[in-house]
């Protein structure tokens, strides 16, 4: 048989050469894990809906995140779920608000070992469940809602943040947060910007997580992205690194990855990608019906989403996924 036969086949015969040939590999160290930490409760309390994912109490949030760093997972990112809501989710940029309390603990026992990064966002701690505060008419206002936000970075950022993750989609989030951080004197915490976050429909089991709510049966397209849009995706990534962002997200991860893959074309920081609560969850429940071999979906979403071109993936698969690659 003349050239070119059987080419491609010849390097997919064995392993060592399937190794050697492979265009993108997923590695520990670009695993984030999203961790919750709960005020008032002393026990972890699983979520329904994440299986293998649970609220933490502080403590228990310190022993979660000694484990992952055992497993080789560089970072982590924290939410938090606290016991009182209101208007202006005063809870978030409390200095005793229960992500400020876990940070301090987290830098506490781990110091530099891992990056500790905050989201940074309202919804959890307001009453109505909207990312920002309310004006008059009981619409998101973007540039109140920006004063808030500097107020949470900078208290995120004297608990210890390495990064600090606005995820709320106001206009001009990364830049105020930039300037609320340089001037109160923290120039060495990052930004990690959810530049391209979309009004998704695979948010659901998070907001069972975080125990959000939003009111009146609202949602949030009038802040987050239209799933239908590319190129505005582009205009976000690039507004943020304008504003400062040390790196650009898209989310969710799998329904985005010609969003992503545009993301990696476009620009040269650091690209994230959050393999979102939905894509977790339906994964696991396939599995759970015998119908999907979990850990090798784990894997391949993982990998198509590192093969789109992110450099950096928050999922909650991370620990199982890290035991698998260290061997
Ligand atoms: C907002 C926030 C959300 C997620 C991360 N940050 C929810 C939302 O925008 O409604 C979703 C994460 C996930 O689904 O895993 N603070």
């Amino acid at each position: 048989m003349g050239f070119p036969a059987r080419r491609l086949r010849r390097s997919r015969r064995l392993p060592a050469m399937r190794r050697l040939v492979a265009e993108s590999s997923l590695g520990i160290d670009d695993l984030v894990a999203p961790l919750f930490v709960r005020e008032s409760i002393d026990a972890p309390v699983p979520i329904a809906s994440l299986p293998g994912v649970s609220q933490h109490t502080v403590a228990s949030l310190v022993l979660e995140a000694k484990r992952l760093a055992s497993l080789g997972i560089g970072a982590l990112v924290l939410f938090g779920v606290p016991t009182c809501k209101d208007p202006v989710g005063s809870g978030a940029s409390d200095r005793d608000g229960v992500v400020q309390i876990a940070l301090r603990q987290l830098r506490d026992d781990l110091g530099d070992e891992m990056v500790l990064i905050a989201d940074l966002c309202l919804d959890e701690y307001t009453d109505h469940g909207h990312c920002g505060v309310l004006n008059d008419r009981g619409e998101v206002d973007n540039d109140a809602t920006l004063v808030r936000y500097g107020e949470v970075a900078v208290a995120q950022a004297e608990a210890g943040a390495h990064l600090v993750a606005p995820s709320g989609m106001m206009d001009g989030q990364v830049a105020a947060i930039r300037a609320a951080l340089d001037t109160s004197g923290h120039d060495d915490v990052g930004i990690l910007a959810y530049s391209a976050k979309y009004a998704s429909a695979l948010y659901g089991p998070f907001r069972d997580a975080v125990d959000v709510t939003i009111a009146g049966g609202g949602d949030r397209k009038g802040y987050q992205q239209d799933p239908r849009n590319r190129r505005e995706a582009l205009e976000e990534v690039r507004l943020d690194i304008a504003e400062g962002a040390d790196l650009v997200m898209v989310k969710p991860a799998l329904a985005y990855l010609d969003v992503i893959a545009a993301v990696r074309a476009a620009v040269d920081v650091p690209v994230a990608a959050y393999n979102v609560s939905g894509e977790y969850a339906m994964v696991v429940a396939a599995a759970e019906r015998g119908w999907i071999d979990r850990q090798a979906v784990a894997l391949e979403h993982l990998g198509a989403i590192k093969r789109a071109g992110a450099d950096v993936i928050l999922t909650y698969f991370a620990a199982e996924v890290a035991e698998v690659l260290g061997g």
